[in-house]
């Protein structure tokens, strides 16, 4: 795959000391210590904000080294415990993180995916020319992905093949997922074992158009959007209205700089000047932390230089977010587009002895912390931001899980996914607070992050990260708008900014239980170094 630097998130852009929506910034270098030092934090619950969607906690998983083949698919004469195929102990595990979309094929495997070859009886051998060059056996096609779906309980979020397909390819998968009328294609998925019409929720048309999906200029790419969006129906009887209409999501940008920023103005250009024949949901806004391309920076065996320039590098998000934000508002200010982060996470240099092209890394506790702090901007970004896909699930870059044939781990990341359950579909709501800073050689960083919501049910959560990978901190969180009887929940942390979950010692890095004080509207808590804490109050 090509790259070019800008797209990825650098350490060079404006110093940032400090977050986040309501939070009041501290400049000043504090001493390092390891004395807990006390933080105010003010919660208003009185004040909901925006409703923070499940769909921001996606997952995406790509025809990429052992992303699916081995880390989902095992097969049916396979000895690791599967249900058609698809292995029990990944199935199990994802189902405790609620996942809620899966976006799929790919990734660039999309953009030279050819569904035909994944149905039915015969599957031809075909290339993954992307990644490794390797064979694709196509087992693991159409409605292996739907049951795999139906397993874990999570929409389809497909990505159609808009740079070596057709309008007429795209079309025709739709029509076959989708369609209860008696048609050729209804028929072939009967006879392929799912007789009724399968739910599509989510259609990305194109991935990457800019680059891997056939590096397309914007106005290249608007003119394959509206045909795309034209003729790639939904014929479920069940989708034809809102709530349940399947949603369309064009290929947006990939990082900072002009290139990224006229691609969003163009495409939003053309959208608010569409005519009644298409239209689009979503745009979408690819964003890898790296650091520098390509990927050198270890995922194991690192030290505090590595952690404090990898998480100054992440924070960057949030000023993508706010620029494309900007420019979606000049075209579509009551926000009807959602901006949809469906790549976005850690890359670093391969592990030592993976094949090239597997995108095969470790993910150390900073990963958690890491996957941490998006989670809290896209919160905070949620009125405009309302879907989001980690890269990827299982085994490749930041994953969930690692596999090794019949072995399985969670990683922190994992972790920190499951201890955010809470806030799929909760209302945002305002924090304001010290965030301090920390500072290790030229990198300064908000020692403290946080985001609070309310569910459903009305219960108040509160997620809060301490960067500081020394000093703990004690925090004195007020709370209007309730009045706390107890509060209690997890917290995620580790010997070394470094440390894994390995197959041999999986528990390294564990959420262990937390309880905070109660004093009337106040409540007290102490977060450790390089922590991940998540609290609900009762
Ligand atoms: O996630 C790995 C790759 O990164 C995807 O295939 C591509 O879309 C992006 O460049």
């Amino acid at each position: 795959m090509i790259e070019t630097p800008a797209r990825r998130t650098g350490l060079l852009s404006r110093r940032r000391q400090v977050v986040v929506g309501l939070a009041l910034t501290a400049a000043v270098a504090v001493p390092s210590t390891a004395a807990a030092q006390s933080v105010a934090m003010s919660v208003d619950a009185s004040r909901p904000g925006a409703k923070i969607d499940r769909n921001l906690f996606g997952q995406f998983a790509e025809h990429l080294g052992h992303g699916i083949y081995e880390g989902v698919w095992v097969g049916l004469d396979s000895k690791i415990p599967n249900t058609r195929g698809i292995r029990n102990d990944v199935v199990a595990a994802l189902k405790a993180l609620k996942v809620p979309n899966v976006r799929w094929p790919g990734g660039c495997f999309a953009d030279e995916y050819h569904w035909r070859k994944g149905i039915g009886p015969s599957r031809p051998v075909t290339l993954n020319p992307n990644w490794g060059g390797v064979t694709e056996s196509n087992a693991f096609g159409t409605h292996e992905f739907m049951d795999f779906l139906g397993q874990i309980g999570a929409e389809a979020f497909l990505s159609v093949n808009l740079g070596s397909g057709t309008p007429q390819e795209a079309a025709e998968w739709l029509e076959y997922l989708t369609t209860a009328e008696p048609t050729a294609l209804a028929k072939e998925r009967a006879a392929n074992g799912h007789p009724s019409p399968y739910k599509v929720l989510y259609l990305g048309i194109g991935n990457e158009s800019w680059d891997c999906g056939g590096n397309m200029t914007p106005d290249y790419y608007s003119s394959q959007l509206k045909i795309y969006s034209r003729f790639v129906r939904n014929f479920n009887p069940a989708q034809q209205k809102d709530p349940h209409r399947m949603l369309k999501i064009a290929v947006g940008p990939g990082g900072d700089g002009p290139r990224w920023t006229e691609w969003t103005d163009a495409i939003m250009k053309a959208w608010q000047a569409r005519q009644w024949s298409w239209d689009m949901d979503g745009l979408s806004l690819h964003n890898y932390t790296v650091v520098k391309w390509p990927p050198a920076y270890k995922s194991v065996g690192f030290g505090e230089a590595e952690y404090s320039q990898i998480l100054k590098s992440t924070l960057e998000m949030d000023r993508l977010l706010a620029t494309h934000s900007a420019i979606m508002d000049k075209y579509d200010p009551e926000k009807k587009i959602a901006l949809v982060v469906d790549e976005w996470g850690a890359w670093y240099a391969r592990l030592p002895g993976s094949k090239e092209g597997f995108l095969v890394q470790q993910n150390s506790l900073r990963d958690g912390v890491l996957a941490a702090l998006n989670l809290n901007i896209f919160a905070r970004h949620a009125d405009r931001v309302r879907m989001a896909n980690i890269a990827q699930m299982v085994n490749v870059l930041q994953a969930m899980i690692l596999t090794d044939m019949e072995r399985m781990v969670l990683t922190p990341t994992y972790h920190v996914f499951r201890m955010y359950v809470p806030f799929q579909d909760a209302t945002f709501v305002p924090v304001a607070f010290e965030a301090g800073s920390y500072t290790h050689g030229g990198s300064t960083l908000p020692r403290l992050d946080a985001i609070a919501a309310r569910d459903a049910a009305g219960k108040l959560w509160l997620a809060v990260t301490n960067l500081d990978p020394n000093r703990p901190l004690t925090l004195e969180a007020n709370l209007t708008g309730l009045t706390p009887k107890s509060a209690g929940g997890e917290t995620l942390t580790a010997p070394r900014v470094d440390s894994i979950n390995s197959f041999e010692a999986p528990s390294t890095v564990a959420p262990k239980p937390v309880a905070a004080k109660v004093r009337g509207a106040t409540l007290a808590l102490t977060l450790e170094p390089k922590s991940v804490t998540v609290i609900s109050v009762e």
